[in-house]
């Protein structure tokens, strides 16, 4: 009989000196990754930065900014290493956002994902997300542009 267990994971705020293993992460995890420099400036300008550890080691990281006057979030970058993927790790992840978003008292949550990405979607749309949108041309590729699909998801009402 097979058991599925739960990836323990660590969280702890990003800081500057996790960002070096973070661009590592990223730059093997995305066709066109974020530089260095929007990283630092998503740490410098107080957004929700966070890393997950496994056996001290760094499988994932998020970043989310929350506009407290208009009560949204928007989850910028949510991101597991190539190796820790498929096994639960983006879904604790996401769970925490989650929570951080009903804890700042925002009560929407938003995001971005690509078309061509299937884990992202599936992963958002079993939390809930529902697709508001798509906005053309949004994400650089090697070698043109992808469309983004745009998912929201209404936390004022979600009980713990
Ligand atoms: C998208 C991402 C965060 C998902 O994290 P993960 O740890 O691989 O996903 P989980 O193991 O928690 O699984 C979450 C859901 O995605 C599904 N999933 C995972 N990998 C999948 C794949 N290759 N194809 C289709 N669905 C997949 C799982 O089946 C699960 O859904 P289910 O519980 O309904 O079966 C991760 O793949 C990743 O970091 N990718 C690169 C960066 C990225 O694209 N980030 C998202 C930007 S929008």
């Amino acid at each position: 009989m097979s058991t599925i267990v739960k990836p323990l994971l660590r969280n702890r705020p990003m800081t500057e000196q996790d960002l070096s293993a973070v661009m590592a992460i990223e730059s093997r995890a995305y066709p066109v990754p974020w530089t260095t420099g929007i990283m630092r400036d998503c740490l410098r300008v107080g957004y929700h930065c966070w890393v997950y550890e496994q056996d001290w080691e760094l499988v994932g990281y998020a970043v989310m900014s929350a506009a407290m006057d208009v009560g949204e979030a928007h989850i910028l970058n949510l991101c597991v290493r190539p190796e820790s993927q498929g096994v639960g790790v983006g879904r604790r992840i996401l769970e925490h956002m989650l929570d951080l978003v009903r804890e700042s008292g925002c009560h929407l949550i938003l995001l971005e994902a690509r078309p061509s990405n299937p884990a992202a979607i599936r992963l958002y749309r079993s939390a809930g997300f529902e697709q508001i949108g798509r906005r053309k041309a949004y994400y650089p590729l090697p070698d043109g542009r992808e469309d983004a699909l745009v998912f929201a998801l209404d936390v004022s009402g979600s009980i713990d």
